[in-house]
């Protein structure tokens, strides 16, 4: 039976550990989405990993959309959840409206995902639910925010650690169903984990969230450079340089295509 957003809350309660991976092509979510995993995030990590870019940050709603479609079409069971990118919902609750059903109408996507603990990202959320769209929180390092705050880990000291607790604790009573805690201590993972009822998703925050996910490209060793947080589960780097080279050798020794 296919995942929904409720199963994943379930799956807290049957303390079943959560699998989760990023996804950005049809290819890729059709594979993983075979192989088993709970849920796919169409995350704007895409914008790195696929495209090119130096952050999260250029990706437009328009580009989102286009892969969201192609991962939808590639998968049967998994949760299908996307990355609604830079200002595409900080400017207002209508306006994340907007983008979010537009994923929901046009992707088929079927649940949504914003960064961001503060006041208005938790009104937005309680905007989205209240429309029946389940929302992913994700709170911690924030990768849209990467100009602010850069790419440290978030939450070391106990104010952090309090305001952090808390803005997940403000999401989850918004109505998110789960929520993304990335680079933050192992312990204060475990505090926000043992205090929600919806599922904690882990990446860079230790083995006692309800589930993990980590970036496909990073976790197939595609990236030519990842977080220190990662793991490479193969070499698809090396495998596909090897294929390359053994393809152009073939080629230009005419082996290839046999006669
Ligand atoms: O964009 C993304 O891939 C993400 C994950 C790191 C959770 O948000």
């Amino acid at each position: 039976m296919a995942v929904t957003a409720q199963k994943l809350i379930e799956f807290k309660r049957q303390k079943k550990p959560i699998v989760v991976l990023t996804a950005w092509d049809y290819a890729i979510a059709s594979i993983l989405d075979e192989a088993g995993v709970d849920a796919l995030l169409v995350g704007d990590s895409l914008a790195m990993v696929a495209l090119g870019y130096p952050t999260t940050l250029p990706v437009t709603l328009d580009g989102m959309i286009h892969h969201a479609a192609a991962v939808q079409r590639g998968v049967k069971q998994a949760l299908t959840i996307a990355d609604l990118p830079f200002l595409s919902y900080q400017e207002s609750p209508a306006q994340a409206m907007r983008s979010a059903g537009r994923f929901l109408k046009e992707a088929q996507i079927q649940a949504v995902k914003l960064e961001g603990g503060h006041p208005q990202a938790v009104d937005t959320v309680h905007h989205l639910t209240t429309a029946g769209i389940p929302v992913m929180g994700h709170v911690g390092l924030t990768p849209q925010s990467v100009h602010r705050l850069g790419y440290r880990q978030q939450g070391k000291t106990e104010d952090e650690g309090d305001r952090i607790l808390h803005a997940a604790m403000a999401l989850e009573e918004a109505g998110a169903f789960a929520i993304v805690l990335e680079h933050i201590p192992s312990h204060l993972a475990a505090n926000i984990t043992q205090k929600l009822e919806i599922p904690t998703i882990g990446i860079g925050a230790g083995p006692h969230c309800d589930g993990q996910v980590l970036v496909t490209a990073d976790f197939l060793g595609l990236s030519a450079k990842q977080p220190p947080f990662a793991k490479a589960y193969t070499n698809l780097r090396e495998t596909i340089t090897t294929a390359v080279q053994d393809y152009t050798a073939e080629v230009r020794q005419r082996r290839f295509p046999e006669k």
